[in-house]
This record gives structure tokens, sequence and C-alpha cells, in this order.
């Protein structure tokens, strides 16, 4: 969409370069090698890099550098950069820790320094290599998954920054006329379920990591005999309470004015009715100044009147906010108004054999994904990728096996519409933001700690930013 499109900042990636000898250009600075013989991809072959003067930088730097010469020089090619050896990854968007150890046909390429440079010369080409991980360098997305094709998924020269990401949409549209990322159960950090964590945990990072990584949309649960504010996931009790939460949106949104959220608020307790004072204690909290500006209306708001705001979306018994009607279990629900629509499948019957029924979960979530809205919808649409098979108190197929599958299918259906812009409403997730193909991570470790393996292993990083992308051209 034009208009999104002529609002999105281009964030050069070549930060470094600050003194002037190391400007990048192609003339009379050698680049690289080139390393194929592929005669299909003939491709100028500068000589080697400047590897004194990029020595002579930090790592990153260096990298950095490396990635503007490469940009500068092959302005129509894919870049990626990665690290020769596992380590931690400094940044959310630059450097990665995988190691490369062949070298495909169809790109050339020089190790220098650190760091290995690819260029890619054609449109795709196959990683032979058992690592996942996705690539955000010179403005655009890779990914790769075993065994399968790599291939340029990014919007070229778009690069946003995720912790004001509101900034580049235009704030006439109403708050459900563009995508948002969001969670699913958000404050269920698999480490403040103290019981069942595995059954009640449906996110990697809490509340605050989240927001910075780019999530808008947060779904809470509430509801205790003791605290009617009291987080929690069904049965489960979490750390914390909601006002904790809504102070976490108010320091955010105090130090990012550009940017505003839209918070779910469930009565969720089956042992006592919503108490009668419940919208009134809510709506305290919400005029003591200390726990966020609230937008309160029945209405959307327009972005702009939104911003630095919390949107309330109501799903309990009272006045305030945007009314949800989220049927129970629904694979599409439309309330009454037409205002809001949902898709809620979240416990789908398992198959004949025991496993998972993930293609139907899948094909109620593409439904959805495929009937996008125009940009400025005035229908809010809220899609759930998250469910969970609760057959007993062992539950087998956890939220996070979920995740793991819906959600690696998720970035390869987004993969179909890279070059378009889309309204996909609310997308809210379980554990967005954790690549399920990745060993490394504690949801990992737990599955297998439960006997479980995967069954669907890809990379699934960035989702949350390519979900963000759709909104740009
Ligand atoms: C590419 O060049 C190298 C070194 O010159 C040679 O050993 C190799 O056989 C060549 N590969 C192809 C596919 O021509
Ligand atoms: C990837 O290819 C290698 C070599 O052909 C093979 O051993 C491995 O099993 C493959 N991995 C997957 C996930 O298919
Ligand atoms: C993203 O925005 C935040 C907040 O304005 C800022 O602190 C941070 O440096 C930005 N990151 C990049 C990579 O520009
Ligand atoms: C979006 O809709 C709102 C409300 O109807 C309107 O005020 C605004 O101008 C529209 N924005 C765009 C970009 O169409």
């Amino acid at each position: 969409m034009k208009l999104l499109a002529s609002q999105v900042t281009i964030v050069p990636i070549f930060l470094l370069l600050t003194c002037a000898s190391a400007r990048p250009h192609t003339q009379g600075f050698p680049l690289l090698q080139a390393r194929s013989n592929d005669t299909a991809n003939p491709i100028s072959s500068p000589q080697g890099w400047n590897s004194a003067a990029l020595s002579a930088l930090p790592k990153i730097d260096s990298a950095h550098a490396q990635l503007s010469i490469l940009n500068s020089a092959y302005p129509s090619h894919g870049i990626f950069i990665v690290h020769d050896e596992p380590r931690t990854v400094p940044t959310s968007n630059v450097l990665f820790n995988r190691h490369i150890s062949a070298v495909d046909p169809g790109i050339i390429w020089d190790s220098t320094y650190v760091w290995n440079s690819y260029v890619v010369s054609s449109g795709t080409f196959t990683f032979n290599k058992i690592y996942n991980q996705d690539f955000l360098l010179g403005g655009r997305y890779y990914q790769y998954q075993d065994n399968l094709t790599f291939v340029p998924i990014g919007k070229q020269n778009t690069v946003i920054n995720t912790t004001t990401w509101m900034a580049n949409i235009d704030g006439s549209l109403l708050v459900s006329g563009f995508t948002i990322p969001g969670t699913h159960d958000s404050a269920a950090q698999t480490s403040r379920v103290s019981w069942l964590p595995e059954l009640g945990g449906t996110q990697y990072s809490y509340v605050p990591d989240q927001l910075l990584k780019g999530i808008r949309f947060f779904d809470l649960r509430v509801g205790s005999n003791s605290d009617p504010l009291k987080l929690r996931h069904g049965m489960l009790e979490l750390d914390g309470t909601a006002a904790d939460v809504f102070k976490i949106f108010q320091e955010f949104l105090a130090t990012h004015p550009s940017e505003t959220v839209l918070c779910s608020i469930k009565w969720d307790f089956d042992g006592t009715g919503q108490p009668s004072d419940f919208e009134a204690r809510l709506e305290g909290l919400f005029n003591d100044g200390s726990h966020g500006s609230w937008y309160t209306s029945p209405n959307l708001p327009r972005l702009d009147d939104a911003r630095g705001k919390v949107v309330l979306l109501r799903r309990y018994s009272g006045n305030l906010g945007f009314y949800m009607d989220v049927a129970n279990n629904t694979p599409d629900h439309t309330d009454s108004t037409g205002q809001f629509r949902v898709q809620d499948l979240y416990s789908p019957s398992t198959l004949s054999d025991g496993t998972p029924d993930y293609n139907t979960k899948w094909n109620t979530v593409k439904k959805f994904l495929d009937s996008h809205q125009s940009f400025n919808s005035s229908q809010l649409s809220l899609n759930f990728l998250s469910a969970v098979n609760i057959e007993g108190i062992n539950v087998l197929y956890k939220p996070a096996v979920w995740a793991n599958e819906i959600n690696a299918r998720m970035q390869t259906w987004l993969d179909t519409i890279e070059s378009q812009t889309a309204n996909l409403g609310i997308v809210a997730m379980d554990f967005p933001d954790v690549p399920g193909g990745d060993w490394n991570f504690a949801i990992k470790e737990m599955m297998a700690g439960s006997g479980q393996s995967l069954l669907h292993v890809s990379g699934q990083v960035k989702l949350i930013e390519r979900l963000i992308l759709t909104n740009f051209a």
C-alpha cells in the first residue's frame, strides 16, 4: 500500500564507516575473491578484501563494513554474513551464530577476518547445512531450513525497528486497519507458571521483551479468590497481577510514544463469578496515572488517537472498551455487530491415532490469512495461532509443540505474500520468538525432557518482524 510504503523509514545498515577512508565503494577498493567457477552465474570478480582495514575494526563493525561494501558492489544481490563459530548473537538483527561449513554453487564468497560473507548471485540456492537461522541484513530477510532452498524473502530496503515500528504506520488508520503481531496468554511465560509449566506456559519472553520485539496485542487472563486481578491461564495461576503488566505498558509507552498497545482482559476464573466491582477496580487503575493511559471507548480508535495509550479490548462483563465476543473454541466467529471476527480453535480434536490434527488448525488459521482485509478495515480480526490438546493432566501435545508446527507453517505462508502488503489483523501466537528448530532453546529441552520429539523442524525466527513487514511495501 502506497500510503504505508511512503512512510517507511529506510534504515541504512552500514552503520559503521565513520572514518572517511573506509567509505564503501567498488572502485579502487578490492572487495572479495570470486570462488565460484559456476559459469551459469557469471559475476564480476573483485580481487579480495582490504583485510587489514577490516581487521582493524571491532568485529561487529567489521561485519557491518563488509556488508556495506558488498551492498554497494552488488546492489541487486542478497548478502549475508555469518560467524564461523557458534556464539551469542550480539543484537537482534545483525549477526549470527551459526557455522557454515559448505559453500554451494550459486554464491561467491570470501572468508575474511572473522566473518564469512556471502553474495547470493541467484534468486535461490540450497544450503547443505544443518542449522536453522534466518537473516536480516542489507535490508532483506533470508531464511533457510534444513536442506531446503534458501530464498530472499525480504522487503528490499525496508528495515524495521521493532521497538518503534508503529511510528511508520499512517496514524489515520484504525487499529483494526493493519497487521499487529500479538501473543496468546501473554503473561504465561513458562517460568512464571509454578505448576505444570509445560502445560500452562505459552511464552518464552515476558511482556517487556515482547514489547521490544514488536508485540502490540496482549491477552491477559485474570481472577482468583484472593485477588480478582491475579494473572492466570485457565486453571493455573501465574506470577503477578494485571496491575503489574499495566505498569510495564506505562513505562514502555512513556518512552515510545509512537506506539500503542491493545490489551485484551478476560475474566478467566471458574472458582467464583466475576466480582461486581471488577470493572471499577480496573477503572481505578486506568485512571490512577501510574498504570498507563487507557483508551476505553467502545469504538476502535485511529492509531493517532491511540498512540501512547493502551486500548482496552474487553472479554469480561462491563461497559468499557471494545467488546470482543470470543466464542469458545471457534474456528470462525463474527459478532452480531460485524465489527469483530475471531478464530480461536484452541483445542482441535486429536486424530484417530492420537496425534494432533495440525491440518485442521492450520486450515482455520489460513482461512483468516487468505481473507485478509483491506488496510483501514473497520472490522477487527483476531487470529489465534495457538492450540493445545487437553486430554487428561498428562497433556501430550503442549502449547510449545503446537507452536512449533503452526508457527513454521505461518512462516511458509508469509513467503507467499512476501512481495505484497496485507492487513492480517491481529495474529496472536504462542512462542513467536522461539526458533523451534534450535535445540538450544529451553522449550525444546523441556519437550525432550518429557519424551517428545519435534515433528517438524524448521527455522521460525523473525516471525514477529515478518508480520510487521506485511504492512510495508
Ligand atoms: C572450479 O575450479 C577449481 C579450481 O580451479 C577446480 O578444481 C574445480 O574442478 C572447478 N569446478 C568446476 C565445477 O569446474
Ligand atoms: C540433509 O541432507 C543430508 C545429506 O544429504 C542428510 O544426511 C540429512 O539427513 C538431511 N537432513 C534432512 C533434515 O533432511
Ligand atoms: C530502535 O529504536 C529504539 C527506540 O527509539 C532505539 O533505542 C534503538 O537504538 C533503535 N535501534 C536501531 C537499531 O536503530
Ligand atoms: C481510516 O478510517 C478512518 C475512520 O473512518 C478515517 O478517519 C481515516 O481517514 C481513514 N484512513 C485512511 C488512510 O483511509
